[in-house]
């Protein structure tokens, strides 16, 4: 196999940390990779003005797929206040670096897998074995929104719904709106992602996280394109949930549950609940994939007070790893490295401070490497 080109861009805070930590166990995988790190974060917004700079974005057109750790963003006034004064006056605006990149690279699947390893004291119930397909481009996060209304959009909504008239004593200006937006192409492409993946790796079930009794078109449509395409996966049992539901239904019996798949916020939600039942941010990890590239990364931010004490489980990054290795086409070593994760958590010696113990960040990730044959 050819050498691999992987991007690492370590980010702010524990971002940096857990990648450290990461790098000792891909190191004893012996994969043979050129790791080419990047920029991206806080600090290039400060000095620079942009946190996604240019060159960055360069690096990651030049590889395969990328190991992203964690970037801090804050609020506007924020923003506008931490940045370099010979920046400031020239309408700069942070933007989030993930997002950017999601639709930059067209990174339309956000997978997540949910596991609960055995003898992982955060573990809700043992035997869940959850994977999520968010779609990460359009719905609800399309990013179609409007305060105050624009007149003429107003018009043309009243004119097209009956429903606009219950809305017609409140003023413009005191309106806002986001667009539930999706598309037949948004929808086919993560639900086929869904039932490909159920296809090859076995697994029995998908079931798609709607709520079309209320959301009539957009979850109407959804429903359609996986009705129609559930008829070609014969093999596997296809249902529907509604997202309410479903967030109780997860609590009761997660281990029921096989693949999930779900439009943006409802997919956002789902895998936040999924995630805390298996262990929460310092196991949780997740990929941003298109047909052509990929990004990993822990679902966990910068955590800015844990940042260079050496605290933070770089369990959720190792995983990131692990679907990294599973991406490239590495399943052995995708498998050595989850396997020598699932004994040292097992093992229960070494446990990081949100797993009720005391090891460091690089003691977790050197136990795991040690276990790597
Ligand atoms: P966070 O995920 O950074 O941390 C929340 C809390 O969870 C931490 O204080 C810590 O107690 C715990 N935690 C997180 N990761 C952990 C780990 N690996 N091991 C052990 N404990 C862990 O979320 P928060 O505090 O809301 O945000 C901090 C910054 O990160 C913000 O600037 C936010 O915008 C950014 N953020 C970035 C994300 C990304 O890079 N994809 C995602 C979420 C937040
Ligand atoms: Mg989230």
């Amino acid at each position: 196999m050819k050498r691999h080109r992987i991007a690492v861009l370590p980010g702010d805070g524990i971002g940096k940390d857990v990648t450290e930590a990461t790098m000792i166990a891909l190191e004893k995988l012996g994969l043979d990779a050129d790791y080419r790190y990047g920029d991206v974060g806080w600090d290039f917004w400060c000095r620079e003005g942009n946190p996604l700079p240019e060159r960055t974005i360069q690096l990651l057109k030049e590889t395969e797929v990328c190991l992203f750790g964690a970037i801090t963003s804050k609020t506007a006034d924020e923003a506008v206040q931490e940045l370099d004064p010979s920046l400031r006056g020239k309408g700069l605006k942070y933007s989030s670096p993930i997002v950017r990149l999601r639709q930059l690279f067209d990174l339309y699947v956000n997978l997540r897998p949910c596991k609960a390893f055995q003898g992982n004291p955060l573990n809700y119930r043992d035997g869940i074995d959850i994977v999520i397909f968010r779609e990460n481009t359009e719905g609800m996060y399309a990013g179609v929104e409007f305060r105050p209304l624009p007149s003429e959009v107003r018009k043309v909504l009243e004119a097209h719904h009956p429903a606009m008239k219950r809305f017609s004593s409140a003023k413009d200006e005191e309106i806002a709106v986001s667009l539930r937006l999706m598309t037949r192409k948004g929808c086919y492409r993560i639900l086929k992602a869904a039932f490909e993946y159920a296809k090859k790796i076995g697994r029995k079930r998908v079931t798609l996280v709607e709520k079309a009794n209320v959301l009539r078109e957009t979850g109407g449509l959804m429903i359609q394109e996986a009705r129609n395409l559930a008829q070609t996966y014969p093999e596997i049992t296809f249902d529907v949930a509604n997202v309410d539901a479903m967030a109780m239904w997860l609590v009761k019996n997660p281990e029921h549950y096989d693949v999930l798949v779900a439009e943006n916020l409802f997919g956002d939600i789902i895998s936040d609940l999924a995630a805390q039942l298996v262990g929460g941010l310092g196991f949780s990890a997740s990929g941003n994939i298109g047909d052509h590239y990929a990004i990993f990364e822990p679902t966990h931010g910068s955590a800015p007070k844990h940042a260079g004490l050496g605290k933070a489980n770089p369990i959720a990054m190792l995983n990131a790893a692990v679907m990294m290795l599973e991406w490239l086409g590495e399943g052995e070593r995708a498998l050595a490295l989850e396997k020598a994760i699932k004994e040292v958590v097992a093992g229960g010696k070494v446990r990081t401070y949100d797993m009720g113990g005391a090891s460091t960040t690089m003691e977790m990730s050197q136990a795991v490497a040690a276990r790597i044959r």
